[in-house]
This record gives C-alpha cells, sequence and structure tokens, in this order.
C-alpha cells in the first residue's frame, strides 16, 4: 500500500494504571526499564511504526506534566497529548479516545505494560482492520493443558484448548466501532475487544508474538527487559 493511501491510523496508550502488582514506589509505566521508563520504552516503539500516524498518552491524575517533558525527551514527534486517565482501564481508554481526531480512521489501543510490541505486529493488527474487520487482537495458541478450578481447589473440569487464545495488545478498531463501543456499558471487561463483540462487532485474531510479555509483577519486569536489551543493546 502507498503511504499516500493510507488512512489515519491512531494510538491510545494507556499508562493510568497503579501497577499495584508490581508494587513499586510509582505507578507501573514510571518504574525503570531498561534505562528509561517502561512508558519511555513502549512509546519509542510505537513511534518508530512507520503506519501510526499519532499518539495519545493515558496516565495516572498528576502525571501528565511529567508525561509531556519524557515524551519530547524522546522526541517523540507523534504524541499529541498526554491525558488523565479513570478508575477503570476501559475508563482510561475513554479517556484517550476523547483526545483522538474525527479523522483517525483505525485506532489502536496499546498496554503501556508491554514495552517488547513491534512493527510487525502492529502491522499485522492494522491489515486486519483496515481488511474490514472492525476489530483484530493479537492471540496466541495456548500449550498448557486449562482446567476450570473451584476456590477450594476441587478441579471442575478440563477445557479443550483448541480454540482457546491468550489474547495481547495492541488491539486495533476501526473508529467508529470502537467509539461506539466505549460509550456504551463498559464494566466488567479486560480489553477493549470484548466491548466490540458485545456491540456485535466482528472481531479478526491476528498471530500474536510470543515475545510481546505484560509486566505484571517484578519477575516479569526482569524477563522484559532481559528481551528488550536483547533487541535493543543499551543504547
Ligand atoms: N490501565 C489504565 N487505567 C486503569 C487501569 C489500567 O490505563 N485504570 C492500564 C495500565 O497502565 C496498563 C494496562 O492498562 O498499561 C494494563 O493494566 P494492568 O497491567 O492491570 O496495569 P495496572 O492496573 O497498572 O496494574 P495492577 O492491576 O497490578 O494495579
Ligand atoms: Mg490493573
Amino acid at each position: 500500500m502507498k503511504a499516500e493511501e493510507r488512512l489515519p491510523v491512531w494510538v491510545v496508550l494507556v499508562a493510568a494504571g497503579a501497577g499495584e502488582r508490581l508494587g513499586g514506589d510509582r505507578p507501573k509505566a514510571f518504574m525503570r526499564f531498561a534505562g528509561r521508563t517502561l512508558l519511555g520504552a513502549s512509546l519509542a516503539a510505537l513511534e518508530d511504526c512507520a503506519v501510526v500516524d499519532g499518539i495519545v498518552i493515558v496516565v495516572p491524575e498528576g502525571w501528565e506534566e511529567r508525561t509531556t517533558l519524557l515524551a519530547d525527551d524522546l522526541c517523540a514527534s507523534k504524541t499529541a497529548a498526554a491525558v488523565s486517565g479513570g478508575a477503570s482501564r476501559a475508563d482510561s481508554v475513554a479517556a484517550g479516545l476523547d483526545e483522538v481526531p474525527a479523522e483517525a480512521a483505525f485506532v489502536l489501543v496499546h498496554d503501556a505494560a508491554r514495552p517488547l510490541v513491534s512493527e510487525d505486529l502492529v502491522d499485522r493488527v492494522v491489515a486486519a482492520v483496515a481488511a474490514g474487520a472492525d476489530g483484530a487482537v493479537p492471540a496466541l495458541s495456548l500449550t498448557d493443558t486449562i482446567k476450570r478450578v473451584a476456590p477450594d481447589g476441587t478441579v471442575l473440569a478440563t477445557l479443550d484448548r483448541t480454540e482457546l487464545r491468550a489474547v495481547q495488545t495492541p488491539q486495533g478498531f476501526a473508529a467508529r466501532s470502537l467509539r461506539e463501543a466505549i460509550a456504551g456499558d463498559r464494566r466488567d471487561v479486560t480489553d477493549c475487544a470484548s466491548l466490540v463483540e458485545r456491540a456485535g462487532g466482528r472481531v479478526i485474531a491476528v498471530e500474536g508474538d510470543p515475545r510481546n510479555l505484560k509486566v505484571t509483577t517484578a519477575g516479569d519486569l526482569a524477563r522484559a527487559e532481559a528481551l528488550y536489551l536483547e533487541r535493543h543493546g543499551t543504547d
């Protein structure tokens, strides 16, 4: 596809969580990672994607100014705004989406907690929504056997894993589908695609990237940092 034929692609980069499970002295996105911050690493990766036209960052209240400085330090020319998020991830996505201009045809939602996002993965997600899906999610097959277990530890069932997938971000959407879905009831969801699914949208699973780890615990942070340094060196 020639550049001039492409429709505008914007990213809502959500970084407004507290990071309780990581347990640092600041919000997770601002924890040190590979000589910068988790947010800085995720932002730099998205800035470097040719298909991305603009980025809105969503951070905890009071961290907006620091985020603007962080983006300036990275010469993040695509970053248009840093706004404060909400109580839930979906509320934070809604706050970010409000800052995405009407001209955006496609919106990617990405967790700052996934600094290993690659351009290939972004391209796969964008290609799926550009081909007409309402949404596209990177998905990985499961290798472990999956069981349903009661709170007391009793195994209730062993599931057939052939149709099950573990889903990552960035998740991509036709901008209108995401705006409509997020304007409705957004309680009890852990990703944006489920809102679009609930609204009857067609969501496609594309091949995920096993290296695209999500940082949740301190162990994840160490693992992700090792992978990141292997890929990028210490530049
Ligand atoms: N997020 C957000 N706004 C919220 C909650 C989460 O923007 N109210 C973002 C986080 O910053 C993160 C992503 O959504 O990039 C995935 O959330 P998660 O990994 O759960 O991060 P936290 O909520 O920060 O971590 P924890 O649940 O351990 O507190
Ligand atoms: Mg959380």
